[in-house]
C-alpha cells in the first residue's frame, strides 16, 4: 500500500472539512487490514463546539459502517499545519480499538509526509478495561 494513495484520499477528503468555526479543515485516510479499501474522513464543526467530529473518527466510523469489522493497516492525517498535525487524544482512543501498538501514523502537511509514528507511540497507554 502506498502512502501517496493515502495522502491523496486524505487531501481530498480535506477538501470537504466543515471548518467554519475554527476553519482549520483536516483530512484523514485509513487503510483496512482485511479488505485494503482506503476509507476517508474530514472534520465536520457544530455550533456547540463540542459535537465536532474530527476527520479521524469520519473515517473510521465510515470504515466500521462498511465492513462491520475494523483493523487499521495505516492512517494519514493531514491539515494545513506546518509541523502537522497528530491525532488528537479522543480520536486515539477510538482508534484504539482498531489499531495496534505497531500501526503506522503518518502526519502529513499539504507538502506531503512530514513525520511518521507508531500508533504506540502517540498513545502508549490506551483505556481498555471493560467493566464486569
Ligand atoms: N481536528 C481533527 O479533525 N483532527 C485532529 O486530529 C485534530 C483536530 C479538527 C477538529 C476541529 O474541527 C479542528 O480540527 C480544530 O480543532
Amino acid at each position: 500500500m502506498k502512502t501517496t494513495e493515502l495522502l491523496e484520499a486524505a487531501l481530498a477528503a480535506r477538501e470537504n472539512a466543515y471548518a467554519p468555526y475554527s476553519g482549520f479543515k483536516v483530512g484523514a485516510a485509513l487503510v483496512s487490514s482485511a479488505s485494503k479499501t482506503v476509507y476517508s474522513g474530514c472534520n465536520v464543526e457544530n455550533a456547540s463546539y463540542g459535537a465536532t467530529i474530527c476527520a479521524e473518527r469520519g473515517a473510521v466510523m465510515k470504515a466500521m459502517s462498511e465492513e462491520g469489522h475494523l483493523s487499521v493497516k495505516a492512517l494519514l492525517v493531514v491539515s494545513d499545519a506546518a509541523q502537522a498535525a497528530v491525532p488528537c487524544a479522543v480520536c486515539l482512543q477510538v482508534l484504539s480499538e482498531f489499531c495496534s501498538a505497531e500501526t503506522p501514523v503518518y502526519v502529513a502537511n499539504l507538502s506531503g509526509i512530514v513525520q511518521t509514528y507508531t500508533f504506540g507511540e502517540l498513545l502508549p497507554v490506551p483505556f481498555n478495561s471493560i467493566p464486569e
